[in-house]
Protein backbone atom coordinates (compact mmCIF):
# COMPACT_ATOMS: atom_id res chain seq x y z
CA UNK A 1 0.00 0.00 0.00
CA UNK A 2 1.20 3.34 -1.05
CA UNK A 3 2.85 6.10 1.97
CA UNK A 4 -0.16 7.07 3.78
CA UNK A 5 0.97 10.31 4.30
CA UNK A 6 1.28 11.07 1.00
CA UNK A 7 -1.53 9.18 -0.95
CA UNK A 8 -4.46 11.88 -0.50
CA UNK A 9 -6.96 8.90 0.37
CA UNK A 10 -8.61 9.07 3.10
CA UNK A 11 -9.75 5.69 2.77
CA UNK A 12 -7.81 2.50 1.23
CA UNK A 13 -8.69 -1.25 1.49
CA UNK A 14 -7.54 -4.28 -0.02
CA UNK A 15 -9.11 -7.69 -0.49
CA UNK A 16 -11.00 -7.11 2.68
CA UNK A 17 -13.07 -9.68 3.90
CA UNK A 18 -16.29 -10.17 6.33
CA UNK A 19 -18.00 -13.57 7.31
CA UNK A 20 -20.87 -14.55 9.33
CA UNK A 21 -21.13 -18.08 9.10
CA UNK A 22 -21.41 -19.62 6.14
CA UNK A 23 -21.99 -15.77 4.60
CA UNK A 24 -19.22 -14.03 3.14
CA UNK A 25 -20.82 -10.52 3.70
CA UNK A 26 -17.64 -8.75 2.67
CA UNK A 27 -15.63 -10.70 0.26
CA UNK A 28 -12.73 -8.76 -1.32
CA UNK A 29 -13.30 -5.24 -1.32
CA UNK A 30 -10.84 -2.81 -2.52
CA UNK A 31 -11.58 1.11 -2.10
CA UNK A 32 -9.89 4.18 -2.63
CA UNK A 33 -11.68 7.12 -1.28
CA UNK A 34 -10.23 10.18 -1.93
CA UNK A 35 -10.18 13.19 1.21
CA UNK A 36 -12.49 15.77 1.22
CA UNK A 37 -15.25 14.27 -0.77
CA UNK A 38 -18.10 12.03 -0.75
CA UNK A 39 -17.86 8.74 -1.72
CA UNK A 40 -20.78 6.69 -2.23
CA UNK A 41 -21.27 2.71 -1.73
CA UNK A 42 -24.51 1.68 -3.83
CA UNK A 43 -25.80 -1.80 -3.47
CA UNK A 44 -29.40 -3.30 -2.87
CA UNK A 45 -30.01 -4.80 0.61
CA UNK A 46 -27.72 -7.46 1.95
CA UNK A 47 -25.21 -5.89 -0.63
CA UNK A 48 -22.22 -5.98 2.47
CA UNK A 49 -22.24 -1.81 2.92
CA UNK A 50 -23.30 -1.48 6.57
CA UNK A 51 -20.33 -4.40 7.10
CA UNK A 52 -17.86 -2.59 5.60
CA UNK A 53 -18.61 0.50 7.03
CA UNK A 54 -18.45 -0.96 10.75
CA UNK A 55 -14.84 -2.90 9.53
CA UNK A 56 -13.56 0.88 8.33
CA UNK A 57 -15.39 2.54 11.73
CA UNK A 58 -13.54 0.13 13.66
CA UNK A 59 -16.73 -1.84 15.23
CA UNK A 60 -16.07 -4.80 13.77
CA UNK A 61 -13.05 -6.77 13.00
CA UNK A 62 -12.29 -7.85 9.34
CA UNK A 63 -11.63 -12.16 8.56
CA UNK A 64 -9.06 -10.65 5.81
CA UNK A 65 -7.53 -8.56 3.56
CA UNK A 66 -6.70 -4.96 5.30
CA UNK A 67 -7.63 -1.32 5.06
CA UNK A 68 -6.07 2.27 6.30
CA UNK A 69 -8.06 5.05 7.22
CA UNK A 70 -5.49 8.17 6.95
CA UNK A 71 -2.56 6.07 6.84
CA UNK A 72 -4.02 4.02 10.23
CA UNK A 73 -4.07 0.62 10.02
CA UNK A 74 -7.70 -0.08 11.22
CA UNK A 75 -7.07 -3.31 13.13
CA UNK A 76 -3.82 -2.18 14.59
CA UNK A 77 -4.16 1.56 14.72
CA UNK A 78 -7.69 1.25 15.95
CA UNK A 79 -7.82 4.14 18.73
CA UNK A 80 -6.04 6.39 15.58
CA UNK A 81 -8.96 5.36 13.12
CA UNK A 82 -11.09 5.76 16.14
CA UNK A 83 -9.98 9.57 16.75
CA UNK A 84 -10.61 10.75 13.17
CA UNK A 85 -14.42 9.10 12.40
CA UNK A 86 -17.90 9.26 13.51
CA UNK A 87 -20.79 6.71 12.03
CA UNK A 88 -24.46 8.05 11.61
CA UNK A 89 -26.87 5.20 10.71
CA UNK A 90 -28.85 2.46 12.66
CA UNK A 91 -26.91 2.41 15.43
CA UNK A 92 -26.67 6.16 16.59
CA UNK A 93 -26.00 7.00 20.08
CA UNK A 94 -29.20 9.39 20.90
CA UNK A 95 -31.12 9.19 23.58
CA UNK A 96 -34.91 9.09 22.54
CA UNK A 97 -35.90 10.01 26.47
CA UNK A 98 -33.86 13.12 25.86
CA UNK A 99 -35.09 16.38 24.41
CA UNK A 100 -33.16 17.19 20.79
CA UNK A 101 -30.59 19.68 22.80
CA UNK A 102 -30.14 17.80 26.05
CA UNK A 103 -28.85 15.22 23.54
CA UNK A 104 -26.37 17.34 21.95
CA UNK A 105 -24.98 18.48 25.50
CA UNK A 106 -25.21 15.51 26.94
CA UNK A 107 -22.53 13.79 24.00
CA UNK A 108 -20.96 17.86 23.65
CA UNK A 109 -19.90 17.34 27.82
CA UNK A 110 -18.76 13.20 26.87
CA UNK A 111 -16.73 14.72 24.31
CA UNK A 112 -15.36 16.97 26.55
CA UNK A 113 -16.90 20.31 26.13
CA UNK A 114 -17.41 22.43 28.85
CA UNK A 115 -20.91 23.17 29.73
CA UNK A 116 -21.51 26.41 27.99
CA UNK A 117 -19.12 25.33 25.04
CA UNK A 118 -21.49 21.95 24.49
CA UNK A 119 -24.95 24.14 25.10
CA UNK A 120 -23.42 26.73 22.21
CA UNK A 121 -22.10 24.20 20.21
CA UNK A 122 -25.57 22.10 20.27
CA UNK A 123 -27.75 25.15 19.72
CA UNK A 124 -25.39 25.58 17.10
CA UNK A 125 -25.97 22.33 15.03
CA UNK A 126 -29.54 22.68 16.00
CA UNK A 127 -29.99 25.88 14.47
CA UNK A 128 -28.21 24.63 11.32
CA UNK A 129 -30.11 21.82 10.84
CA UNK A 130 -33.79 23.38 11.16
CA UNK A 131 -34.35 21.90 14.85
CA UNK A 132 -34.34 24.95 17.02
CA UNK A 133 -38.08 24.20 17.18
CA UNK A 134 -37.99 21.09 18.31
CA UNK A 135 -35.09 21.56 20.77
CA UNK A 136 -37.06 21.39 23.35
CA UNK A 137 -39.20 18.21 22.17
CA UNK A 138 -38.05 14.22 23.61
CA UNK A 139 -36.43 12.91 20.54
CA UNK A 140 -39.07 9.72 20.81
CA UNK A 141 -41.58 12.44 19.31
CA UNK A 142 -39.59 13.49 16.31
CA UNK A 143 -40.65 12.43 12.76
CA UNK A 144 -38.38 10.42 10.23
CA UNK A 145 -37.21 13.30 8.62
CA UNK A 146 -36.04 15.13 12.16
CA UNK A 147 -34.58 11.73 13.57
CA UNK A 148 -32.18 11.38 10.72
CA UNK A 149 -31.18 14.76 11.58
CA UNK A 150 -30.47 15.07 15.06
CA UNK A 151 -28.49 11.50 14.36
CA UNK A 152 -25.97 13.15 11.99
CA UNK A 153 -25.87 16.23 14.48
CA UNK A 154 -24.97 14.02 16.84
CA UNK A 155 -22.28 12.37 14.94
CA UNK A 156 -20.54 15.89 13.78
CA UNK A 157 -20.20 17.50 17.38
CA UNK A 158 -16.34 17.63 16.94
CA UNK A 159 -16.05 17.93 13.16
CA UNK A 160 -14.66 14.52 12.08
CA UNK A 161 -12.15 14.01 9.47
CA UNK A 162 -14.28 11.10 8.14
CA UNK A 163 -17.91 10.79 8.42
CA UNK A 164 -19.66 7.31 7.66
CA UNK A 165 -23.57 7.63 7.01
CA UNK A 166 -24.85 4.69 6.59
CA UNK A 167 -27.98 5.07 4.40
CA UNK A 168 -29.13 8.24 5.98
CA UNK A 169 -32.17 8.47 3.87
CA UNK A 170 -33.39 5.41 3.41
CA UNK A 171 -37.62 5.79 4.74
CA UNK A 172 -37.63 9.07 4.58
CA UNK A 173 -39.62 11.51 2.59
CA UNK A 174 -38.48 13.60 -0.46
CA UNK A 175 -38.48 16.77 1.40
CA UNK A 176 -36.70 15.33 3.99
CA UNK A 177 -33.89 13.82 1.92
CA UNK A 178 -33.33 17.08 0.58
CA UNK A 179 -32.71 18.59 3.64
CA UNK A 180 -30.08 15.28 4.54
CA UNK A 181 -28.49 15.98 1.57
CA UNK A 182 -28.23 20.03 1.92
CA UNK A 183 -26.64 18.95 5.62
CA UNK A 184 -24.13 16.48 4.06
CA UNK A 185 -23.22 18.90 0.86
CA UNK A 186 -22.69 21.85 3.93
CA UNK A 187 -20.78 18.96 6.17
CA UNK A 188 -18.49 18.43 2.89
CA UNK A 189 -17.75 21.65 2.62
CA UNK A 190 -16.53 21.91 5.52
CA UNK A 191 -13.66 19.83 4.65
CA UNK A 192 -14.87 16.07 5.81
CA UNK A 193 -14.91 12.99 4.21
CA UNK A 194 -18.36 11.25 3.96
CA UNK A 195 -18.82 7.79 3.10
CA UNK A 196 -22.06 7.14 2.35
CA UNK A 197 -24.26 4.14 2.21
CA UNK A 198 -27.21 4.09 -0.45
CA UNK A 199 -29.63 2.11 -2.30
CA UNK A 200 -31.06 4.92 -4.65
CA UNK A 201 -28.80 5.54 -7.73
CA UNK A 202 -30.30 9.28 -7.38
CA UNK A 203 -28.64 9.95 -3.99
CA UNK A 204 -25.10 8.89 -5.00
CA UNK A 205 -25.88 10.58 -8.44
CA UNK A 206 -26.56 13.92 -6.41
CA UNK A 207 -23.90 13.86 -3.95
CA UNK A 208 -20.78 11.35 -4.64
CA UNK A 209 -17.72 12.32 -6.65
CA UNK A 210 -17.19 8.61 -7.07
CA UNK A 211 -18.99 5.97 -6.29
CA UNK A 212 -18.45 1.62 -5.65
CA UNK A 213 -21.39 -0.38 -7.03
CA UNK A 214 -21.40 -3.13 -4.37
CA UNK A 215 -23.30 -6.28 -4.62
CA UNK A 216 -23.07 -10.06 -2.44
CA UNK A 217 -20.25 -8.27 -0.66
CA UNK A 218 -18.06 -7.99 -4.08
CA UNK A 219 -16.93 -4.20 -6.08
CA UNK A 220 -18.85 -4.77 -9.42
CA UNK A 221 -17.95 -1.53 -10.89
CA UNK A 222 -15.98 1.79 -9.40
CA UNK A 223 -15.77 5.36 -11.37
CA UNK A 224 -16.74 8.72 -11.27
CA UNK A 225 -20.89 8.97 -12.12
CA UNK A 226 -20.47 10.11 -15.78
CA UNK A 227 -18.56 6.64 -16.07
CA UNK A 228 -20.79 4.54 -14.41
CA UNK A 229 -23.28 5.87 -16.01
CA UNK A 230 -22.05 5.69 -19.59
CA UNK A 231 -21.28 1.98 -18.84
CA UNK A 232 -24.74 1.24 -18.45
CA UNK A 233 -26.25 3.26 -20.93
CA UNK A 234 -27.69 7.27 -20.12
CA UNK A 235 -31.52 5.96 -19.51
CA UNK A 236 -33.81 3.31 -20.99
CA UNK A 237 -36.85 4.11 -22.96
CA UNK A 238 -39.80 2.12 -21.59
CA UNK A 239 -43.25 2.36 -24.04
CA UNK A 240 -46.34 0.99 -24.10
CA UNK A 241 -48.34 0.02 -27.49
CA UNK A 242 -52.14 0.10 -28.39
CA UNK A 243 -51.73 -3.62 -30.18
CA UNK A 244 -50.07 -6.27 -28.54
CA UNK A 245 -49.85 -8.03 -32.08
CA UNK A 246 -47.48 -4.95 -32.71
CA UNK A 247 -44.68 -5.76 -30.67
CA UNK A 248 -42.42 -8.03 -32.37
CA UNK A 249 -41.95 -5.44 -35.08
CA UNK A 250 -41.41 -2.80 -32.86
CA UNK A 251 -39.28 -4.76 -31.24
CA UNK A 252 -37.06 -4.68 -34.33
CA UNK A 253 -37.52 -1.36 -35.23
CA UNK A 254 -36.70 -0.21 -31.84
CA UNK A 255 -33.18 -2.93 -31.58
CA UNK A 256 -32.42 -1.08 -35.15
CA UNK A 257 -32.94 2.55 -34.45
CA UNK A 258 -31.14 2.31 -30.82
CA UNK A 259 -28.66 -0.24 -31.71
CA UNK A 260 -29.78 -1.68 -28.26
CA UNK A 261 -30.99 -4.73 -26.88
CA UNK A 262 -34.69 -4.41 -26.32
CA UNK A 263 -36.59 -6.29 -23.34
CA UNK A 264 -40.20 -7.47 -23.65
CA UNK A 265 -41.77 -6.91 -20.00
CA UNK A 266 -44.23 -8.90 -18.72
CA UNK A 267 -47.08 -6.43 -19.48
CA UNK A 268 -47.55 -7.76 -23.39
CA UNK A 269 -47.81 -4.42 -24.67
CA UNK A 270 -44.43 -2.99 -23.24
CA UNK A 271 -41.04 -2.76 -24.28
CA UNK A 272 -37.62 -1.33 -23.00
CA UNK A 273 -34.78 -0.64 -23.73
CA UNK A 274 -31.55 1.21 -22.81
CA UNK A 275 -30.08 4.02 -24.79
CA UNK A 276 -26.97 6.24 -25.04
CA UNK A 277 -24.58 3.95 -23.46
CA UNK A 278 -20.84 5.13 -24.39
CA UNK A 279 -19.70 8.68 -25.24
CA UNK A 280 -22.89 10.56 -26.26
CA UNK A 281 -24.59 10.99 -22.96
CA UNK A 282 -28.01 12.26 -21.83
CA UNK A 283 -28.21 14.21 -24.75
CA UNK A 284 -27.09 11.48 -27.19
CA UNK A 285 -30.09 9.09 -25.37
CA UNK A 286 -32.62 11.82 -25.75
CA UNK A 287 -32.04 12.51 -29.24
CA UNK A 288 -31.61 8.41 -30.07
CA UNK A 289 -35.16 7.99 -28.48
CA UNK A 290 -36.89 11.10 -30.31
CA UNK A 291 -35.32 9.57 -33.84
CA UNK A 292 -36.89 5.80 -32.41
CA UNK A 293 -40.40 7.46 -31.96
CA UNK A 294 -40.41 8.62 -34.96
CA UNK A 295 -39.86 5.48 -36.95
CA UNK A 296 -42.28 3.58 -34.81
CA UNK A 297 -44.72 6.08 -35.96
CA UNK A 298 -43.58 6.02 -39.55
CA UNK A 299 -43.93 2.28 -39.96
CA UNK A 300 -47.82 2.64 -38.59
CA UNK A 301 -46.74 1.15 -35.34
CA UNK A 302 -49.33 2.97 -32.47
CA UNK A 303 -47.05 4.02 -29.29
CA UNK A 304 -49.73 5.08 -26.18
CA UNK A 305 -47.31 5.99 -23.47
CA UNK A 306 -43.40 6.67 -24.10
CA UNK A 307 -40.72 7.66 -21.25
CA UNK A 308 -36.70 7.91 -21.51
CA UNK A 309 -35.79 8.13 -17.83
CA UNK A 310 -32.46 7.69 -15.84
CA UNK A 311 -31.53 4.23 -15.01
CA UNK A 312 -32.96 2.83 -12.01
CA UNK A 313 -30.54 1.20 -9.50
CA UNK A 314 -32.61 -1.91 -10.91
CA UNK A 315 -31.27 -1.31 -14.71
CA UNK A 316 -27.96 -0.42 -13.23
CA UNK A 317 -27.78 -3.83 -11.60
CA UNK A 318 -29.19 -6.00 -14.44
CA UNK A 319 -26.43 -4.30 -16.89
CA UNK A 320 -23.57 -4.49 -14.57
CA UNK A 321 -24.43 -8.41 -13.21
CA UNK A 322 -27.07 -9.78 -15.61
CA UNK A 323 -29.91 -10.17 -12.54
CA UNK A 324 -31.65 -7.76 -10.71
CA UNK A 325 -31.51 -6.17 -6.99
CA UNK A 326 -34.47 -8.11 -5.79
CA UNK A 327 -32.63 -11.50 -5.82
CA UNK A 328 -30.46 -10.39 -2.88
CA UNK A 329 -33.45 -9.28 -0.65
CA UNK A 330 -33.82 -12.84 0.71
CA UNK A 331 -30.20 -13.39 1.44
CA UNK A 332 -31.00 -16.59 3.88
CA UNK A 333 -32.69 -18.24 1.71
CA UNK A 334 -30.25 -17.61 -1.03
CA UNK A 335 -27.63 -18.79 1.25
CA UNK A 336 -29.46 -21.59 2.34
CA UNK A 337 -29.87 -22.91 -1.76
CA UNK A 338 -26.61 -21.97 -2.35
CA UNK A 339 -25.55 -19.62 -5.31
CA UNK A 340 -26.65 -20.52 -8.40
CA UNK A 341 -26.51 -19.39 -12.32
CA UNK A 342 -22.76 -17.08 -13.33
CA UNK A 343 -22.62 -17.59 -9.49
CA UNK A 344 -21.27 -20.77 -9.62
CA UNK A 345 -17.27 -20.67 -10.33
CA UNK A 346 -17.29 -18.12 -7.24
CA UNK A 347 -19.26 -20.83 -5.10
CA UNK A 348 -16.43 -23.28 -5.88
CA UNK A 349 -13.40 -20.55 -5.20
CA UNK A 350 -15.07 -19.69 -2.01
CA UNK A 351 -14.80 -23.38 -0.90
CA UNK A 352 -11.62 -24.20 -2.10
CA UNK A 353 -10.51 -20.88 0.29
CA UNK A 354 -13.04 -22.16 2.77
CA UNK A 355 -10.63 -25.45 3.23
CA UNK A 356 -7.27 -23.87 2.64
CA UNK A 357 -7.88 -21.81 5.53
CA UNK A 358 -9.59 -24.66 7.39
N1 LIG B 1 -24.14 -9.88 12.59
C1 LIG B 1 -24.46 -10.63 11.54
N2 LIG B 1 -24.62 -11.95 11.64
C2 LIG B 1 -24.92 -12.71 10.57
N3 LIG B 1 -25.06 -12.23 9.32
C3 LIG B 1 -24.93 -10.91 9.14
C4 LIG B 1 -24.61 -10.03 10.24
N4 LIG B 1 -24.53 -8.77 9.75
C5 LIG B 1 -24.78 -8.86 8.44
N5 LIG B 1 -25.02 -10.13 8.07
C6 LIG B 1 -25.29 -10.59 6.69
O1 LIG B 1 -24.26 -10.11 5.87
C7 LIG B 1 -24.79 -9.67 4.62
C8 LIG B 1 -24.46 -8.23 4.39
O2 LIG B 1 -25.19 -7.46 5.34
P1 LIG B 1 -25.05 -5.89 5.46
O3 LIG B 1 -23.62 -5.52 5.53
O4 LIG B 1 -25.90 -5.48 6.59
O5 LIG B 1 -25.65 -5.41 4.07
P2 LIG B 1 -26.27 -3.98 3.66
O6 LIG B 1 -25.86 -3.01 4.72
O7 LIG B 1 -25.67 -3.69 2.32
O8 LIG B 1 -27.74 -4.16 3.59
C9 LIG B 1 -26.27 -9.98 4.66
O9 LIG B 1 -26.46 -11.24 4.10
C10 LIG B 1 -26.56 -10.03 6.14
O10 LIG B 1 -27.66 -10.88 6.39
MG1 LIG C 1 -27.06 -1.73 5.88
Amino acid sequence: MSPPQTSGLAIETAGLVKTFGETRAVDGVDLSVPAGTVYGVLGPNGAGKTTTVKMLATLLRPDGGEAHVFGHDIVREADDVRSRVSLTGQYASVDEDLTGAENLVLLGRLLGHHKKAARQRGEQLLEAFGLTDAAAKQVRHYSGGMRRRIDIAASILNTPDLLFLDEPTTGLDPRSRNQVWDIVRAVVAQGTTVLLTTQYLDEADQLASRIAVIDRGRVIAEGTKGELKASVGAGSVHLRLRDPAQRPQAEEVLRLALDAEVQREPDPVALTARVGGGAAGGRGAAEQAARALAELTRVGITVDDFSLGQPSLDEVFLALTGHDTRTRDAQGTRDAQGRQGHQADDTELHDTKDEAAA
